[in-house]
């Protein structure tokens, strides 16, 4: 619901302007500047829109102040306790809980669309095996939009919508799981029907022609905790970038990619390989804690704690609570003995003793203990991102929908302060100094 309240007034230029304020379901309030432009000829400057509301919306809800995390307004404590990632899915990009039917119908539509096109298997081949999963993922997804391509007439695809929805959710996991059998030169392993959504990613990484891989509850119990977990976000980088794309009414998969390949960067999704790597250096240099937060207190270097600070949350990152706790889980079922998490916990008890990061409000956020949870599970160090991505997409596909259902429909085009030379003549090559 949105409530309007009292105008805003601006003076500039010795003229009073008004502008209208509004207000959101958890109190929320923004100034609405959509005809500042025309009124005053002024636009916002807002670098990393740190400050800016690019957009109504039904899907999450954040306090970062409080710590709080909320898909369709029910708490991700309870999601991660009582559903699975299927079910959370749904949630997401359709708005409600499903019922009985709905959702066996929906899990059904997984599986029937978790095989991929036989002729995909082609790009698979053409790729290096030093390929990044990443890279594969974003261009697998992109190349769904020439399989499939009846996604590209924005008339039709609210008929295609609820296909396109399983055959990228369900797709994602075996696109995910055949880059890994790539990379180490293993035969694919295809999906079963019988094995529900994350039972059935562990046996497509796992499982080999000479090897059946026994299923772990545990294990699988703690991908659906990860995947709820990483489900959205409302609106950070990649989800911002998938809006972005997809305003241009470019098809739901092109936008994907456009997401996952924002998600890669070690500022956003990056950052869970970059934190197992973080530890890794810390422990085989030698290095100690203290020593190594002195080094990324130092301003003269650029190193920063991965897996800490976040542009929303001022306070511990909720999903980093959970994780933590099921990290422990895991690698007491495993019996594995990890000196990472060791580590990892002795730096974060030492940062958030440590003024520079209390003052700033920096805290574990949700890169900071997910890796070692993969890297429990076997899951390679450079899936790790692709992991998140496979949890993020249900978010990225209801953002999307959710952006173009909303009227009237605007392309996303933001404005800038031009600070290049004025006018100047072209010269021609022989009178250039
Ligand atoms: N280590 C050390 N200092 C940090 C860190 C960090 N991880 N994060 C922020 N700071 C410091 C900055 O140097 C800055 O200090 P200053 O005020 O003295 O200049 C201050 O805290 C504010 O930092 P900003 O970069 O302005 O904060 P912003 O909101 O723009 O950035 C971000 C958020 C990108 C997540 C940042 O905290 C960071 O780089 N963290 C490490 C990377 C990471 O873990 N990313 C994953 C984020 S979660 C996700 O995307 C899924």
């Amino acid at each position: 619901m949105l409530e309007n309240l009292e105008p805003a007034k601006l003076e500039l230029e010795g003229k009073t302007y008004l502008l209208p304020t509004v207000r959101g379901s958890e109190g929320e309030k923004a100034i609405n500047i959509n005809s500042l432009r025309k009124d005053t000829s002024y636009v916002t400057l807002d670098n990393g829109f740190q400050n800016t509301g690019a957009c109504i919306s039904d899907i999450t809800f954040i306090d970062g102040d409080k710590g709080i995390l909320r898909y369709r307004g029910i708490p991700i404590e309870q999601l991660v306790e009582k559903s699975n990632f299927s079910e959370t899915a749904y949630l997401i990009v359709y708005g409600k809980l499903p019922d009985n039917d709905e959702y066996h119908k929906f899990a059904d539509t997984l599986n029937s669309h978790s095989m991929i096109h036989e002729d995909m298997l082609n790009f698979f081949h053409g790729l290096p095996n030093s390929a990044h999963p990443m890279g594969i993922l974003s261009s697998m997804v992109n190349s769904l939009s020439v399989f499939y391509p009846e996604v590209y007439d924005p008339e039709r695809e609210n008929e295609a919508f609820d296909v396109a929805v399983a055959r990228v959710i369900a797709k994602i996991r075996t696109i995910a799981a055949f880059s890994y059998k790539k990379s180490i030169g293993e035969p694919f392993v295809y999906p079963k029907h019988r094995y529900k959504y994350c039972a059935n990613f562990l046996h497509m990484m796992f499982a080999s022609p000479v090897n059946d891989y026994k299923l772990d509850h545990v294990l699988i119990k703690a991908l659906n905790q990860l995947l709820i977990l990483h489900a959205d976000h409302e609106q950070n980088c990649s989800t911002s970038t998938v809006r972005l794309v997809g305003s241009s009414q470019v098809n739901l998969y092109a936008s994907i990619c456009a997401g996952i390949c924002a998600l890669w960067g070690p500022l956003h999704g990056g950052a869970n390989q970059k934190v197992i790597e973080m530890l890794g250096y810390i422990k085989d240099q030698g290095i100690s804690v203290q020593d190594y937060l002195q080094m990324v207190k130092d301003k003269k270097n650029s190193i920063r704690l991965m897996g800490f600070g976040h542009r929303v949350y001022k306070n511990y990152d909720p999903r980093a609570k959970i994780i933590k706790k099921t990290c422990r889980e895991v690698l007491d079922h495993l019996n594995i003995k990890d000196p990472l998490l060791d580590l990892a916990m002795e730096m974060e008890e030492a940062a958030l003793n440590d003024d520079y990061f209390i003052e700033r409000k920096l805290y574990p956020n949700v890169d900071f203990y997910s890796g070692i949870i993969y890297k429990a599970m076997g899951i390679p160090l450079d899936m790790f991102t692709v992991m998140f991505a496979i949890g993020r997409l249900p978010g990225w596909i209801a953002q999307w929908k959710e952006m173009r259902d909303f009227k009237p429909v605007k392309i996303g085009r933001p404005r800038q302060i031009y600070t290049g030379p004025n006018l100047t003549d072209f010269t021609p090559m022989q009178e250039r100094k």
